[in-house]
């Protein structure tokens, strides 16, 4: 019997970093987020600071701990800054948690109800892959969540940049978890396997991984979960595990319905993006058919295009967003494509092996300590 998932969409991704404030400036002006609202000493929070980041639907929460022992402080110090929950909206919390504990969830928050005058709120959670919170949320009325207030300070001019919705998160795991998260997916939350790659049908000369996607039945959320297969050298997924003490978002696939002025706003404002050799250009029209948009400008951005049953998409990846190796994001169009650029998996990891070079992370295999 088909389950009926009870999840409505994605609700908001919540990182922890060393410094909100700084963190919050830095989407604001290099990504045209918005802050919204605030929790911290000021509005008597005394545990952590949070601003809530908002561009279209995307909410983004940047958390840091404000004493020496809390988890927020003991997570940064193991995994750095990056997602530490991934926040669905639901309608009934209770029995959504009820059913991923039946499926063999690991408790995290249980079902809590907070009522005031502020707002009404539902909130549980349960333990993700690594570190992550899966996170479930109803909000019946009222701003973001328990303690936040609107956000008063005067912030400077910021340029928005066509950002409007969260396409997917994908989730680095250790070898052999992946079908685990897969089939929890499934079983649990009535997900669909939409999408399967194999150490055959993504390898480079140095590294190999194994992908699969799952996606809700309304195709709103999308979650690839990917895991290291042996290649001759250290892959971009045992960096990333590496560097993050384990499993954990490896990026977050921001949509936009312009993606030539998305990225040249974001160029333009210092995010930095993996680089696209020109060669790729040269027959690109004989690989993907027509397409909309003038490749040379596409070109000159660096900007990565593919093609499906369906459609097409355009793509692109920033640099990691920290000193490790860790999170970074993609910048994607679609234009009635539902996959996530398979034909340019071999270009882009060919990118992402030079920079992990550039960073002595592509030893032999044998040689990694
Ligand atoms: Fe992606």
């Amino acid at each position: 019997m088909k389950t009926i998932c009870p999840l409505v969409g994605l609700d908001h991704l919540e990182f922890y970093v060393g410094n909100a404030k700084q963190a919050a400036y830095f989407y604001e002006q290099q990504f045209g987020f918005a802050p919204i609202a605030f929790r911290g000493l000021e509005t008597g929070y005394r545990k952590a600071a949070s601003y809530l980041l908002q561009q279209g639907h995307i909410q983004f929460v940047l958390s840091s701990g404000l004493g020496d022992d809390n988890t927020i402080s003991e997570m940064l110090a193991r995994h750095g800054d990056g997602v530490a929950v991934i926040a669905f909206t639901v309608t009934d919390v209770r029995q959504v948690y009820q059913t991923l504990l039946q499926h063999g969830a690991t408790a995290a928050i249980p079902p809590t109800s907070i009522d005031t005058e502020a707002g009404q709120w539902r909130f549980a959670a349960i333990h993700g892959y690594g570190d992550v919170l899966f996170k479930f949320v109803e909000r019946r009325h009222g701003i973001f969540a328990p303690g936040f207030v609107p956000y008063s300070e005067t912030i400077p001019s910021r340029r928005e940049t066509g950002l409007f919705e969260i396409d997917h998160v994908v989730g680095n795991v250790e070898l052999g978890a992946m079908d685990r998260w897969v089939n929890f997916f499934i079983q649990a939350l009535g997900f669909e396997l939409l999408a399967h790659f194999d150490d055959k049908t993504i390898v480079t000369e140095y590294s190999a991984l194994m992908s699969k996607v799952v996606q809700d039945p309304t195709g709103k959320i999308k979650l690839p979960i990917n895991e290291p297969a042996p290649g001759q050298r250290q892959s971009q997924i045992d960096e990333y595990l590496q560097f993050n003490n384990g499993p954990g978002v490896q990026h977050i696939a921001l949509a936009t319905r312009d993606i030539i002025h998305t990225v040249r706003r974001l160029k333009a404002a210092g995010v930095a993006f993996l680089k696209t050799p020109l060669t790729y250009y040269d027959s690109l029209e004989a690989r993907v058919g027509k397409i909309k948009e003038p490749i040379d400008e596409l070109a000159e951005l660096g900007i990565l295009v593919d093609r499906d049953a369906r459609g097409y998409l355009l793509q692109i990846f920033t640099q990691p967003v920290e000193d490790r190796p860790t999170l970074f994001f993609e910048i994607i169009e679609r234009h009635g494509a539902t996959s996530f650029g398979e034909g340019n998996f071999k270009a882009l990891f060919e990118a992402i092996e030079r920079e992990q070079a550039r960073r002595g992370n592509l030893e032999p295999v044998g040689r990694m300590a």
